[in-house]
């Protein structure tokens, strides 16, 4: 199918483009109303709407979607409470549940403009359920939406029996990256040791490396350092991702001013996930409660690769959610303290081209000569799109239209009178 999109408006610019796809290929940007229809195109008129490249969702448990409530509430809605509760679920998982319950979220991540999505599979499990069921639909959903699959230890490495025979295992069976939970582990040495198992696994496959680290507010969990350290001395930069390292945000400034420095030096990928982290970091303080979240605008101004992760979606840790990168990116223009004028649309970058990076996938952008794959916004800037949380119009990949969300229209009437609202300043 061929298209031209008229009255587009691409990201970092103020003034609409035509964009004219033939065969999947976008062969042509010109300024409004001078693209020229390729083809047996169809015309779709974006009336100045924001355009963008894929969004890429660096971190989730699809494995864990949409068990809220199961088998018990979480009452007090806190991280041990949520994993005393997974342990309860996880006795009843079958490899369809996983199946079913990933696919329906990936179905709703399509539709909010994700296709590449990076998940962690838990597998301390001797049956390998969740792994065996995210690479079923892994397989199914190849080329619409992209998945790769690590290797989790949820309940650590050394900490549970026969931990690095499954670490392995999974790895065999097919899982794409290589996961840890130091900060879980029994002991200190015990962390230090299953980072080092897990790069030595990841080189034994030649894989990338995506460890939960430091997910607490203890200011000793400190694992990034080792992860930065043995990232240097083994050359694997670009290749390893620390995820959630909430602990930076308790560290004194001199120890974080150091261990971001080396994370730069590594080349880590660093990612943040501040919808599950806002609600369960902190509850162990009584006021000031800490926010409990890594240290993004210090990472961002060295110079690091910093993306954002959803994490979890109506599972026993995080009741909310719909898979839809922006709310976690809203969530942090308010957590993170990134509401400044250029800091508002690069939120975009952090769920798009920024996690594109620290996943290795092919991040063309919106270009001439690349995929057209693309998403459409309903809104005319991306400050808009996070103000309002819009609906994403139209996605594209490759040329087909994947999805298609027809803007909410609301009528206000008032004396008599009616009008519309968009909620958008005239
Ligand atoms: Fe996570």
């Amino acid at each position: 199918m061929n298209h031209l999109l008229r009255n587009a408006l691409l990201m970092n610019t103020t003034t609409p483009v035509d964009i004219s796809i033939v065969d999947g290929v976008l062969t042509a940007i010109d300024p409004a109303g001078k693209g020229t229809a390729p083809a047996d195109a169809t015309i779709t008129d974006l009336e100045g709407r924001l355009v963008t490249p894929p969004l890429v969702e660096p971190h989730i448990h699809l494995d864990a979607v949409l068990t809220v409530g199961q088998p018990r509430a979480n009452e007090s809605g806190s991280l041990f409470e949520g994993i005393a509760v997974w342990g309860e679920r996880v006795k009843s998982l079958t490899v369809d549940d996983v199946i079913e319950r990933s696919r329906e979220v990936m179905m709703w991540q399509i539709a909010c403009g994700v296709q590449h999505v990076r998940s962690h599979a838990d597998v301390c499990d001797p049956e390998l359920r969740a792994l065996n069921g995210l690479i079923a639909v892994r397989e199914e959903l190849k080329g619409i939406i992209d998945l790769q699959i690590v290797a989790f230890p949820q309940q650590g490495i050394y900490g549970f029996e026969n931990g690095t025979g499954l670490m392995r295992q999974a790895m065999v069976e097919g899982a794409d990256v290589v996961g840890g939970i130091p900060h879980f582990e029994l002991t200190r040495e015990d962390g230090v040791n299953s980072v080092q198992f897990v790069f030595d696994l990841a080189q034994e496959f030649d894989s990338m490396i995506d460890i939960h680290c430091d997910e607490t507010d203890d200011d000793h969990a400190r694992f990034v350092e080792v992860m930065a350290a043995e990232t240097i001395k083994r050359g694997m930069t670009g290749k390893v991702t620390a995820s959630h390292t909430t602990a930076m945000g308790s560290y004194n400034a001199a120890y974080a001013g150091r261990l971001i420095t080396n994370i730069k030096r590594a080349g880590l990928n660093m990612i943040t996930n501040p919808l599950d982290n806002s609600v369960l970091q902190g509850r162990f303080d009584i006021g000031p409660i800490r926010r409990g979240h890594t240290r993004v605008k210090e990472l961002l101004k060295a110079g690091v690769n910093v993306a954002i992760g959803h994490d979890s979606v109506m599972d026993p840790w995080y009741p909310l959610g719909y898979g839809d990168p922006l709310q976690a990116a809203f969530m942090l223009a308010h957590y993170g303290h990134m509401s400044g004028a250029t800091e508002l649309p690069y939120l975009l970058e952090m769920i798009s081209t920024n996690p594109a990076k620290a996943l290795g996938v092919d991040s063309a952008g919106v270009r001439v000569g690349g995929p057209a794959s693309l998403v459409v916004f309903d809104a005319p800037s991306a400050e808009d799109a996070l103000r309002r949380i819009s609906p994403r119009y139209l996605v594209m990949r490759d040329g087909e239209v994947l999805s298609r969300t027809a803007p909410a229209q609301t009528t206000l009437t008032i004396n008599g009178t009616s009008r519309d609202v968009n909620f958008l300043r005239p």
